[in-house]
C-alpha cells in the first residue's frame, strides 16, 4: 500500500524506539511532519541522529499535566506561554510550530498566561454567577476580565438599549466612559430611558426595516464598540411547537434576532476596517442557540445563526483587529421575566419554561 499523508502532522508517543520508531519513519516517508514523543532525550537524541527531519519532544507521560501542555502547545491554535511552552520554541526544531501557529490565530498572538487567569478569576467570582455551561474561548486577552474599564473616547452602539439587558449595557459603558448610542423600535420607551440617563443618545427605528437601519447607524458616523443584543422574542409567543409554528414568528426573529445584527455589523466593521481603528463587537445570542429549547424554534434557529455568524466574522474580522465574541446567557431575570413569573395568568408558560430551564441558575443582569 501507498500512502500520501502530505500536509498532516503527526504525533507518536514512545516514538523514539522499538515500533513507535517505524511508525515514526513510516510517516515521515509518507510525507507527514512528525512529532516523536518519549521520555528520554538521549533516546530522542539517537532517533533525531538517525531521522534528521523528525520532530523530537522530551515528557514524561506520567506527568499529566507536563504532558497536557506539551499536546496542547502542538494541537491548539492557541498556545499558552508556560515555561515549557517557551523551552519548545527555543528549539530551532520547533520554531516553526510557533510560526505556524500564529498565522492560524486570527489576532497573530499567543495567549498570555496572565489571559487565562483572569478569565479563570472572573468565572471563579459572582461576577460570572450567570454564566454555566457556556463555552467561553480564551483566544488571546480578554481583557474585559479586568473590573474596572475604561471606554473614553469611544463611541458604542447597543441594540435594544432601551430596557432590559441592553439597558444595563448601555449604563455601564456610559459609568466607563463611551459615547454610548442606544437603538430601539419604540420611542416612549427610548425616551423614559433618556430620562433616567440623560446623556445617553437615541435611535428609534425597527430592525426590522434592512435599509432604514442601514441608514440610521451610518448616520452616527465612527462606532468603536457595537453590542448586537436586540430581541423578537416574548414568552406569551413561546408556545408553539416547529410545525405549529407562524410564519410571521418566523421572520421577525430572523430580521430582528439575526438579519439586523447582520446588516449593522456590516456597516460597523466596513467603517473600522476603513479607519483602520479595530474595533469590538459582541453578539448577545443565548443558550438557545446551543441547545435546542420546545416551543421556541423560531428563537433558536436565530440565535444558533447569530453563533455561527460571529464565528466567521471573527475568522474574517481578526485581521484588522475586530474582535467579534458572542456571550450565551441563560434565563436573565429582567423585568419581563419578573412580570411573566409573578402573572398568574400564565401559569402554564412559567411551568414550561422552569421545565425548560431546569436545574439552570438564573443569571442577574
Ligand atoms: N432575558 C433573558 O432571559 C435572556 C436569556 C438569554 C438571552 N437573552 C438575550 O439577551 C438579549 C436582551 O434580552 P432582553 O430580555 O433584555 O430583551 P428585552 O427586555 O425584551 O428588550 C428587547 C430590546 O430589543 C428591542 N427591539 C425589539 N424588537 C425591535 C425592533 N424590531 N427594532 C428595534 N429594536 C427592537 C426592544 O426595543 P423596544 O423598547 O422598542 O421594544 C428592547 O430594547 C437578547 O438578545 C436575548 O435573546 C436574554
Amino acid at each position: 500500500m501507498a500512502y500520501n499523508f502530505t500536509g498532516k502532522r503527526a504525533l507518536v508517543t514512545g516514538g523514539s524506539r522499538g515500533i513507535g520508531k517505524v511508525i515514526v519513519k513510516d510517516l515521515i516517508d509518507a510525507g507527514a511532519e512528525v512529532f516523536a514523543l518519549a521520555k528520554t532525550q538521549a533516546n530522542l537524541d539517537k532517533l533525531k541522529y538517525e531521522i534528521p527531519n523528525v520532530n523530537i519532544i522530551a515528557v514524561d507521560l506520567a506527568d499529566w499535566d507536563a504532558t497536557r501542555k506539551t499536546v496542547e502547545i502542538i494541537v491548539s491554535p492557541t498556545g499558552v506561554r508556560t515555561e515549557l511552552f517557551e523551552k519548545v520554541m527555543n528549539s530551532p526544531d520547533l520554531k516553526k510550530v510557533y510560526d505556524e501557529m500564529l498565522v492560524r490565530h486570527p489576532l497573530g498572538k499567543i495567549t498570555e498566561m496572565k489571559d487565562v487567569s483572569n478569565a479563570v478569576m472572573f468565572l471563579l467570582s459572582d461576577k460570572a454567577s450567570m454564566i454555566t455551561g457556556t463555552i467561553l474561548p480564551v483566544d488571546s486577552g480578554y481583557m474585559f476580565m479586568k473590573m474596572a474599564y475604561n471606554f473614553t473616547g469611544k463611541r458604542a452602539l447597543v441594540t435594544g438599549g432601551s430596557r432590559g439587558i441592553g439597558k444595563v449595557i448601555v449604563k455601564d459603558l456610559i459609568d466607563a466612559g463611551a459615547e454610548v448610542y442606544a437603538l430601539a423600535k419604540t420611542q416612549t420607551n427610548l425616551d423614559k430611558l433618556k430620562s433616567e440617563i440623560p446623556n445617553v443618545n437615541l435611535i428609534a427605528v425597527d430592525l426590522a426595516d434592512w435599509d432604514a437601519t442601514r441608514i440610521a447607524v451610518e448616520n452616527i458616523g465612527d462606532v468603536d464598540l457595537l453590542v448586537n443584543n436586540a430581541v423578537f422574542f416574548d414568552e406569551k409567543i413561546a408556545d408553539y411547537s416547529f410545525i405549529e409554528t407562524p410564519y410571521e414568528f418566523l421572520e421577525q426573529s430572523i430580521n430582528v434576532n439575526l438579519k439586523s445584527a447582520f446588516n449593522i455589523s456590516q456597516v460597523v466593521a466596513r467603517n473600522m476596517m476603513k479607519r483602520s481603528s479595530g474595533g469590538a463587537i459582541i453578539n448577545v445570542s443565548s443558550l438557545a442557540g446551543l441547545r435546542p429549547f420546545k416551543g421556541v424554534s423560531f428563537y433558536c434557529v436565530s440565535k444558533a445563526g447569530m453563533d455561527m455568524m460571529t464565528k466567521v466574522m471573527a475568522l474574517e474580522l481578526g485581521p484588522h483587529n475586530i474582535r467579534v465574541n458572542t456571550v450565551s446567557p441563560t434565563n436573565v431575570r429582567t423585568e419581563r421575566f419578573e412580570k411573566v413569573m409573578n402573572s398568574p395568568d400564565l401559569k402554564k408558560i412559567v411551568k414550561q419554561i422552569r421545565q425548560r430551564t431546569k436545574k439552570m441558575k438564573h443569571g442577574h443582569f
